[in-house]
């Protein structure tokens, strides 16, 4: 939700630190700040972006070479220049930056004001940093024990990282269900909510667990122990990312830069697991389990956003090949009603990021009630990829755009595969099938590359409808889940109002909003209910809605019939989703963009959800 980066070493601190704020911006960006200590602790923050932070603190003298920043997606306290991080302690001997939610926040709170404690903002994160002060004074411990002592009383989400003035050759950090990971350079130590930041200093890393606290001193070796007193060795893992997939080659967007990626990310999602000149499919990180989701009795996915859409084509593609029972389920309901759950099944847990908190939370009671559950995860040592019993990554490389695009894509390919393993050690899919499946499977990469040509003509028919106020997205079978993620993508990032749903669903109700102004876009390719969308079509056009629809290519009929088609390469019906949701992307994209609209940052939005 918000992004934290922390250096301590030989170095200036600032450019290092603003680098790292903009590589996590993605993260959050209402406001931003950092804290830097040379004698003495300097704040500055502000509202808004990175960048204003950076003009902002033009000039100023912030020499050092310890300092902590933070750039912030609002929960407790509007966006502003005063609950921006970091936050001072009452004395200003410390200062905190925190990512997550201390929920018992009120109660603390009011003690502290209670004893005299004085709060400039309205965040919950200012109340740890007092909390820590009045518990370093009271009960005349050191710093560690203090925050150690803190955490204890906290209930809630955190990763932290605390700096004092009365010690610059020290950080202390912590997390419990926020990431944090430390990074260990030749005498310098970087502390960020993931890696991106790290890349270009270290590939030597050491993920935080819950619970535990990293205390970072000038001259020795990271030291861990957890916040009950258990000292930790601290495991270093090599990071696996190149500075490329970080920046936007060439592209004006990341969004686009991770569209265009789609031929290479669904490829990297198959790479060594689909082999169609033996015909087999080894998904490495999901083998002991395989006989698991061979005898599940039922499969229940958990998501949110655009990795809930990829779970309900899996269902499809599950009920299809595996005829496995699948129910899908937003992870947050899941997480607050009384599933029945228990020991015969599979919860499969999809995240891009690895650590939304709903999605975590589900997992976490499927766990109390004895399922086995799978993750599948983009970010590598995420949270969930953590959290499961095993899983397989979806090896899309890093998405930084926060609309969700070629992670979805990966998803999908990784359903696709654990789907067939399945039906094939279950016996629910004929050799024949499998195989014809794989070598469709193996082609897509070029399909995708082939649907990408698409992007002028989608640009042009952006052009014409940017200025509408509503859409509506039709789709069925697989093609339903389509729909839902091209409307979740146009608001998501072009501000106007858009509703996916089942095409056959539209006559009992939406069909009301329909008029001439509504452009209406149909997933109308040519397998499973075409004839049935073709109907569905008639009855819009009846209504005089303009009608965008993306067919197989060399369609005619519903070129007879809609204002505009974008064409697709032909395939397997179930593979579709893979090919139909690139003009989807591309067109909210260039809509967007046309209308000035911060395509990779948008309103309100953040990349991980890690808040519920
Ligand atoms: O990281 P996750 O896949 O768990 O994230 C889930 C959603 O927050 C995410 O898909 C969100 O809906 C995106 N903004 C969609 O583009």
């Amino acid at each position: 939700m918000c992004g934290i980066i922390a250096y301590l070493g030989e170095k200036p601190a600032y450019p290092i630190l603003m680098k790292g704020l903009y590589r996590l911006e993605y993260r959050g960006y209402d406001s931003a700040g950092i804290a830097i200590l040379n004698k003495e602790l300097t704040v500055i923050k502000t509202r808004g972006k990175v960048s204003e932070l950076e003009h902002f603190i033009n000039g100023k003298n912030l020499h050092g070479t310890i300092g902590i920043a933070h750039t912030r997606w609002a929960t407790h306290g509007e966006p502003n220049d005063v609950n921006a991080h970091p936050h001072y302690s009452q004395s200003k001997n410390l200062a905190i930056i925190h990512n997550g939610i201390i929920e018992n926040y009120g109660t603390l709170r009011k003690e502290l004001i209670h004893r005299g404690y004085e709060f400039r903002s309205n965040t919950d994160t200012e109340t740890l940093i007092h909390l820590i002060e009045d518990i370093q004074i009271k009960e005349g411990v050191e710093l560690v024990e203090a925050v150690r002592i803190a955490l204890n009383q906290v209930i809630g989400a955190y990763a932290i990282v605390i700096i004092s003035k009365n010690d610059p050759d020290m950080l202390i950090a912590a997390r419990k269900s926020s990431p944090l990971v430390v990074g260990i350079g030749e005498g310098e130590f970087f502390l960020a909510s993931d890696a991106t930041p790290l890349i270009e200093h270290t590939k030597d890393v050491v993920y935080l667990e819950d619970e535990e606290l990293a205390i970072i001193r000038r001259g020795h070796e990271l030291k861990i122990k957890t916040i009950k007193n258990k000292e930790k060795t601290p495991y270093i893992q090599k990071m696996e990312l190149n500075l490329s997939a970080l920046e936007k080659g060439g592209y004006e967007h990341f969004m686009l830069k991770e569209i265009f990626e789609q031929p290479r990310s669904i490829k990297d999602s198959m790479r060594g697991r689909l082999n169609v000149k033996k015909g087999t499919v080894k998904l490495g990180g999901i083998t002991e389990y395989e006989q698991k989701l061979v005898n599940a009795r039922r499969v229940i996915m958990v998501a949110c956003g655009t990795s809930w859409h990829a779970a309900l084509v899996g269902e499809y593609i599950f009920e299809d090949l595996a005829r496995i029972p699948v129910e899908v389920e937003y992870a947050s309901e899941f997480r607050y009603r009384h599933p029945i759950l228990n020991e015969d099944d599979v919860v499969i847990a999809i995240s891009q990021s690895g650590e939304t908190a709903d999605t975590m939370a589900a997992i976490e009671l499927a766990r109390d009630k004895g399922a086995t559950i799978i993750g599948i995860c983009n970010v590598v040592g995420s949270s969930i990829a953590r959290a499961t019993d095993a899983g397989s990554y979806t090896h899309a490389g890093p998405e930084i755009g926060v609309a969700s695009t070629k992670a979805f894509t990966a998803q999908i390919t990784i359903l696709l595969l654990m789907a067939l393993t399945i039906a094939e050690k279950k016996g629910t899919i004929s050799r024949l099938r499998y195989q014809e499946i794989l070598t469709e499977l193996e082609q897509i990469p070029e399909k995708v590359t082939e649907t990408l040509k698409v992007n002028d003509q989608v640009k042009f028919i952006a052009n014409l409808y940017k200025d509408s106020r509503n859409a509506l997205y039709l789709g069925r079978g697989y093609n339903f889940p389509v729909a839902l993620e091209g409307a979740l993508k146009l608001k998501e990032i072009s501000y106007i109002h858009a509703e996916g749903y089942p095409a056959a669903e539209m006559k009992h109700g939406p069909i009301a909003l329909i008029d001439e102004e509504m452009p209406v876009i149909f997933i109308a390719t040519n397998k499973g209910t075409y004839e049935k969308v073709l109907i569905n079509i008639e009855e819009v056009k009846t209504r005089k809605a303009k009608i965008i629809a993306i067919v197989t290519e060399h369609d005619e009929r519903v070129a007879e019939l809609a204002d505009h088609v974008i064409e697709i390469p032909e395939t397997e019906e179930m593979l579709v989703p893979l090919l139909a949701t690139i003009p989807l992307q591309l067109l909210s994209y260039h809509i967007a963009t046309m209308r000035g609209c911060n395509v990779d940052q948008p309103r309100n939005l953040a990349k991980s959800v890690t808040v519920e």
